[in-house]
């Protein structure tokens, strides 16, 4: 690929910010020093930028605690996006969110660059498991957790594949559940509520494959995931 290119890919400027700095000197490749941006090189050979190592990737994976209020998409005229809490220093990529949490669902959502690993985590086939914790209003019951495991027929009549549902504490007013669906249906957790009769008061996302949530990250932190994540991801 082409030097400026390669560069502007890995956050070092503009293609003209890139064109001024090539022509000073600035930029290294194998200890040669290469002034025309459209040199071509490849992402393995040694390239230095006023001195420093360029570490380029084609493609990067990002796991974000969403805080409530923000918007699972890339652009939105009037509410902050999950782009804008990464755009600092990753807004030079094509980055965008790996499927949906509503405005008001915290927790673990995946962004990435890469349409394929996006397309195979979100594809229906994959039956790709996502573990939430919820605040429900009332007390969710054994015949709840049941239903669950049956599949309950939603508002609009579609019925849910079987999903695990756990209660970790519960009073007469609310519970603390978990529970893991392989689906990722329009609000699917809510309607799930909804359908026993139940209100889902606050949502988390906790686990996506075989991805958990990194609880060292606030609300609103990310980070890149490392090798064996991306893989536990895929294949968990
Ligand atoms: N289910 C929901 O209802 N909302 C989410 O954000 C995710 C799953």
């Amino acid at each position: 690929m082409r030097i400026d290119k390669l560069l502007a890919d890995a956050g070092y400027g503009t293609r003209s910010e890139l064109k001024k700095a090539l022509k000073k000197g600035v930029v290294y490749v194998d200890e040669q020093q290469v002034k025309d941006p459209k040199t071509r090189v490849n992402p393995n050979q040694r390239i230095t930028f006023k001195g420093i190592q360029v570490h380029y990737q084609e493609h990067v994976y990002l796991m974000l605690n969403k805080p409530k209020g923000v918007i699972s998409a890339t652009k939105d005229r009037v509410h902050q996006t999950v782009i804008d809490l990464i755009a600092k220093e990753w807004g030079h990529m094509d980055v965008f969110p790996i499927g949906r949490l509503d405005k008001d669902t915290e927790g673990l959502l995946l962004l990435t660059t890469d349409g394929g690993f996006s397309h195979d985590l979100m594809s229906p086939k994959k039956h790709v498991r996502k573990t939430y914790r919820a605040l429900v209003e009332g007390s969710v019951t054994e015949e709840d957790i049941a239903s669950f495991r049956q599949g309950v027929k939603l508002a609009d009549g579609y019925v849910t594949k079987t999903a695990q549902l756990k209660v970790e504490k519960v009073d007469e007013k609310q519970s603390i559940i978990t529970v893991e669906i392989t689906e990722g249906k329009y609000h699917q957790v809510k309607r799930m509520f909804e359908a026993v009769g139940k209100r889902v008061i606050e949502l988390e996302r906790l686990q996506i494959g075989g991805l958990k949530l990194d609880q060292t990250l606030k609300r609103g932190e990310f980070r890149e995931l490392s090798e064996e994540e991306i893989e536990c991801t895929k294949n968990g």
